[in-house]
């Protein structure tokens, strides 16, 4: 089968609820998903689904649910061009029709929880005597661990978002290709991050593969066999 993983099923039996093909879909199409080398920059993902693939994100559960990060979408192509030469000159970039930048916050600042919890209470329109406490914990333990320590907390968070990116758009038939081969100082440059508090961890291009270039295409799906991946206790 076509770049399709060689998982062993979750279930042996043909499913029985609508529910269960629906779980199967999803997997069929984390099995037809991967990590694209080149994209048709003649075809554009519709921006429907960009906003389902960012709103996967945006649903995507953080640490303390403090959302540490932000994603920019970079459409522009002329920025896109400018970003490829400090990422590898990876095509994906400017083949793409979108670029997600995912930029963590540089820092967990006593305002940047505040924030958050703030935002809680408000949504929430009540105050909480657990929350409030959870709140002062946090105060109390983060701002004093040091600014590269919270980055490294905040980028993994970070990753978070993007995998729930990557999920939805394998849900959507949107190809995309995770990367880290960039240099985030520079792509912090070009995007005048660090003037916003945020670093550049990851990037996510979102495009249509371009099958008949693609040598990564036909190739089978690698990962290690279940029993290799997971103990049951
Ligand atoms: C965090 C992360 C960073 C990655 N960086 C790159 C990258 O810079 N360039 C690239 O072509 N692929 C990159 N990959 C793709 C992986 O090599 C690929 O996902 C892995 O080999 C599994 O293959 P599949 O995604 O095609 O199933 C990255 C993947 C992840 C999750």
């Amino acid at each position: 089968m076509t770049n399709s993983a060689t998982l062993a099923p979750t279930s042996k039996t043909a499913p029985a609820t609508a529910q269960e093909m629906q779980s199967d879909a999803l997997i069929e199409r984390l099995q037809w998903r991967y990590a694209a080398k080149k994209m048709d920059p003649t075809k554009a993902v519709p921006q429907a689904k960009v906003e389902r693939i960012l709103e996967a994100a945006r649903l995507a559960p953080t640490s303390s649910g403090l959302q540490p990060y932000e994603i920019f979408v970079v459409t522009n192509t002329e920025v896109r061009a400018r970003i490829k030469p400090i990422a590898w000159n990876q095509g994906q970039i400017t083949d793409g029709s979108h670029l997600l930048v995912f930029a963590a916050w540089d820092d967990y600042t006593v305002e940047r929880i505040n924030m958050m919890f703030d935002l809680t209470n408000t949504v929430r329109g009540m105050k909480n005597e657990g929350w409030e406490n959870y709140r002062n914990m946090l105060l109390g333990m983060y701002p004093q661990r040091g600014a590269e320590v919270n980055h490294q907390h905040a980028a993994r968070q970070a990753y978070i978002g993007m995998t729930a990116a990557m999920v939805a758009a394998a849900f959507e038939e949107v190809d995309c290709t995770p990367m880290e081969g960039f240099d985030a100082k520079a792509l912090d440059e070009i995007l005048d991050l660090r003037a916003r508090g945020l670093r550049s961890v990851a990037i996510l291009p979102l495009g249509y593969r371009e099958s008949d270039k693609d040598w990564l295409v036909n190739l089978t799906k690698v990962r290690r066999p279940r029993e290799q991946f997971i103990t049951e206790v």
